[in-house]
């Protein structure tokens, strides 16, 4: 019998530092009602000043034992740490997460942008379905608001910090991991980037080490590529979007999740939507949706979960797990639940 992968244990966290948008008010020419009907971002959530990205990783990976168990790590062979903004350029930030858990592991960090955490899901099923490894740690962590120009409004306003970190090994059918969709266009470079070494893209546009987009043609190519990503994901689990039980999107904007959304023609109360809390954290994003959604009892044993991502390279990754076939328990935490409901209003030109 071929071996399926799994998620069997999963946690998060998000910084206690919080900005709302009436801070960035004082801040920058900006206003709460431009911030919430363009984006539905409340408040992000935000790393401090001596907290990196191995920090969020750690607390995120503390979060999955607290509530799994610590039985949920016994075994972990490959760590994993999708992010873009490593510690260091090395070593790994991974490296860093599998000493301080006492791992008996290999470690590499993944950088694919925001869908990076669905990439380290779609390397972790390989290597789980292959043998290589029996159990792993994939973990999206980013303190992405170091990158942030805060002079620059229509950055500035759209991010924020967190984790995200579960285990994928075998599990039984009919759970686990569906064949996942992962695209790439370098094409668009210069529409999103931050820079780090080197000096400009292949089209010459300079690299200064901060965050830099265009929104509008983001905005553009992320409603264009959910619509398609999902669809191939849906196809690729052999299932139809009425099967879906629960939409789980990249958290960067609501009107790209609410569009998504009505593509698919599916009902606002089959998405999870945490952008309102946590701005755009990344990889961390999908990870924490899971998590909140897991809390507020809307996930349940053989659900079909879709998950779609977007962000620069231009990139994108989506796939379908049915959730359940774990050993640990259920995870759930009721008391963490967030009653905040999603944003209702919505403008904008693009
Ligand atoms: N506050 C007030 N006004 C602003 C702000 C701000 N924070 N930012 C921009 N504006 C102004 C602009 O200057 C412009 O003014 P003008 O008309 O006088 O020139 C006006 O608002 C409209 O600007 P647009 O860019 O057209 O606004 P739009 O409706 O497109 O919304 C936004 C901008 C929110 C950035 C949108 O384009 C978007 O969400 N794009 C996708 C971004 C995204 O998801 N990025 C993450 C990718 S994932 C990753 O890998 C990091």
């Amino acid at each position: 019998m071929t071996t399926r992968a799994g998620i069997t244990a999963l946690g998060a966290y998000a910084p206690s530092t919080v900005l709302e948008n009436a801070d960035l008010e004082k801040r920058m020419d900006t206003s709460d009602a431009w911030i919430r009907t363009r984006t539905g971002i409340r408040r992000r959530h935000v790393a401090a000043e001596d907290e990196f990205t191995s920090d969020l990783a750690f607390r995120a990976v503390e979060d999955l034992v607290d509530r799994f168990g610590p039985e949920a790590l016994d075994g972990v062979d490959m760590v994993i740490v999708a992010t873009n903004t490593p510690d260091a350029l090395f070593p790994a930030t991974a490296a860093l997460v599998q000493h301080r858990f006492g791992l008996k592991a290999g470690a590499f960090d993944l950088l694919a942008a925001c869908p990076g955490w669905l990439y380290a899901l779609s390397v972790a099923k390989a290597y789980v379905e292959s043998g290589q490894s029996k159990k792993v740690l994939a973990i999206g962590a980013e303190a992405l608001t170091k990158l942030i120009d805060w002079e620059d409004r229509s950055t500035a306003v759209l991010f924020g910090d967190g984790g995200g970190a579960a285990v994928i090994e075998p599990v039984d059918a009919p759970y686990g991991l569906a064949p996942m969709v992962l695209g790439a266009d370098g094409g668009g470079a210069q529409h999103l980037h931050a820079g780090a070494i080197g000096r400009c893209l292949p089209d010459g546009t300079k690299l200064d080490g901060k965050v830099r987009m265009n929104g509008r043609e983001v905005f553009k190519f992320a409603v264009r590529v959910m619509d398609t990503a999902t669809i191939e994901a849906i196809d690729a689990a052999g299932l139809t979007p009425d099967d879906i039980g629960l939409f789980v999107p990249h958290q960067a904007n609501f009107r790209i999740i609410d569009a998504a959304r009505e593509r698919l023609g599916l009902h606002p109360d089959r998405v999870v939507v945490t952008v309102d809390e946590y701005g755009n954290n990344s990889t961390a994003s999908i990870p924490l949706a899971l998590t909140h959604a897991l809390d507020e009892g809307r996930i349940a044993d053989g659900d079909r979960l879709l998950m779609v991502a977007f962000g620069g390279g231009l990139s994108w990754a989506a796939g379908v797990v049915v959730w359940g076939g774990g050993r640990y328990g259920d995870g759930r935490r009721p008391t963490a639940a967030r009653t905040s409901a999603a944003p209702l209003e919505l403008g904008g030109t693009t």
